[in-house]
């Protein structure tokens, strides 16, 4: 498919580690179109960020092996070399970290890390990375942009700072902006403030925005499609509304249960999937989820389900014992 942004096939990321192998993500395969969101959810370990960076061509090059395809506008992430992924980065793809506080350097001044990325990235001389850096300290909403241009990250809010983040990612005007986790720590009002953010900032700028979460209260409404990952792979994928109202995944309907609702009282207690995400270095040979699944029968123990298609276009799910395709309406509604 060409018009597709992103198409990655069969991606896998394992590391070696002195406590064994850890096919953090194993086999995973989707694609992304033109200004399209896809949320991308799962408990914490299931393997998004690992996902994320390898699709950025992040990942350190030792102890790590990485196989399958990522075509990013056609060019080819797998194997890239350092200067064809300087490029990329340049161009084509970006990423909001999971941690604003690590992501940006507490004692430099955030005018001058947005004009470092400028003056490296795109080669910009000093005045034209000012002037850029603090057109682009409006568009994220930054209040008194020339002023906060000398603020030091400590200075600011923390929903200050992640707009800064987000300002230093779209420098270069990515094609693909990657959001992993871009509210946690934040409270509920600047939660939303910065996805609305995200939001606009995709249409006007015409990115494809990949958020990442594990919480589908963010991706409810500001997804078009969803992935739900579990032990590195995909096992529920289809439009917002399919994944909300028609997931045939027991997992699914789980995170779905411990996630808050908008409806509930904040101190609401949340359902909580029993037991723990399975050591990846010693999986299960049958359906990753199986020892967790109150309905486990004698095949998930054995066998491994594959992705199969459920009723609509697109949605897909690995499941030996799914939920009724028409019983799951509405009871997840927020
Ligand atoms: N550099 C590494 N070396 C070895 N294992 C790693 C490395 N980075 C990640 N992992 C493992 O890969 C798995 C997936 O981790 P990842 O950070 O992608 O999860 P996540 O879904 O982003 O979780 P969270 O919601 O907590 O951010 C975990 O088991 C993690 O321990
Ligand atoms: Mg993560």
């Amino acid at each position: 498919m060409t018009d597709r942004l992103l198409v990655v096939e069969n991606l896998r990321t394992t590391f070696r580690t002195v406590s064994g192998v850890i096919p953090a993500v194993g086999g995973v395969s989707f694609d992304l179109g033109a200004n399209e969101t896809l949320g991308i959810v799962g408990e914490s370990g299931s393997g998004k960020t690992v996902l994320a960076r390898t699709i950025m061509g992040l990942q350190p090059r030792t102890n790590i092996e990485v196989s399958g395809s990522v075509l990013l506008n056609g060019q080819q992430v797998v194997g890239a070399s350092e200067r064809v992924m300087r490029e990329m980065w340049a161009t084509q793809v970006a990423m909001v970290f999971q941690d604003p506080m690590t992501s940006l350097n507490p004692v430099m001044r955030i005018g001058r890390q947005i004009d470092e990325t400028l003056r490296v990235r795109l080669g910009m001389d000093r005045r034209a990375a000012r002037a850029r850096a603090i057109e682009l300290l409006n568009m994220v909403g930054i209040p008194s942009a020339e002023a906060r241009y000398r603020a030091f990250p400590t200075e600011l809010s923390g929903g200050m700072r992640q707009r800064v983040v987000i300002a230093t990612a779209l420098a270069c005007s990515p094609k693909l902006l990657i959001a992993d986790e871009p509210t946690t720590g934040l409270d509920v009002t600047i939660q939303s403030q910065i996805l609305n953010l995200l939001d606009s900032l995709k249409q006007q700028l015409d990115m494809s925005v990949i958020l990442i979460t594990h919480d589908l209260g963010v991706v409810a409404t500001r997804t078009s499609r969803i992935i739900v990952m579990y032990a590195g792979q995909i096992v529920e994928m289809g439009a917002t509304r399919d994944i909300f109202h028609h997931h045939r995944m027991r997992y699914t309907r789980a995170l779905l249960d411990s996630s808050p609702k908008v409806a509930n009282p904040s101190h609401t207690r949340l359902a909580v999937i029993p037991g723990r995400p399975p050591n990846l270095s010693t999986l299960p040979p049958g359906c990753h989820f199986a020892p967790r699944c109150a309905f486990a029968t004698e095949q998930c123990h054995r066998e491994r389900p594959t992705l199969q298609a459920a009723d609509s276009p697109g949605h897909v799910f690995a499941c030996w014992n799914p939920l009724a395709a028409s019983t799951n309406e509405g009871d997840s509604t927020r």
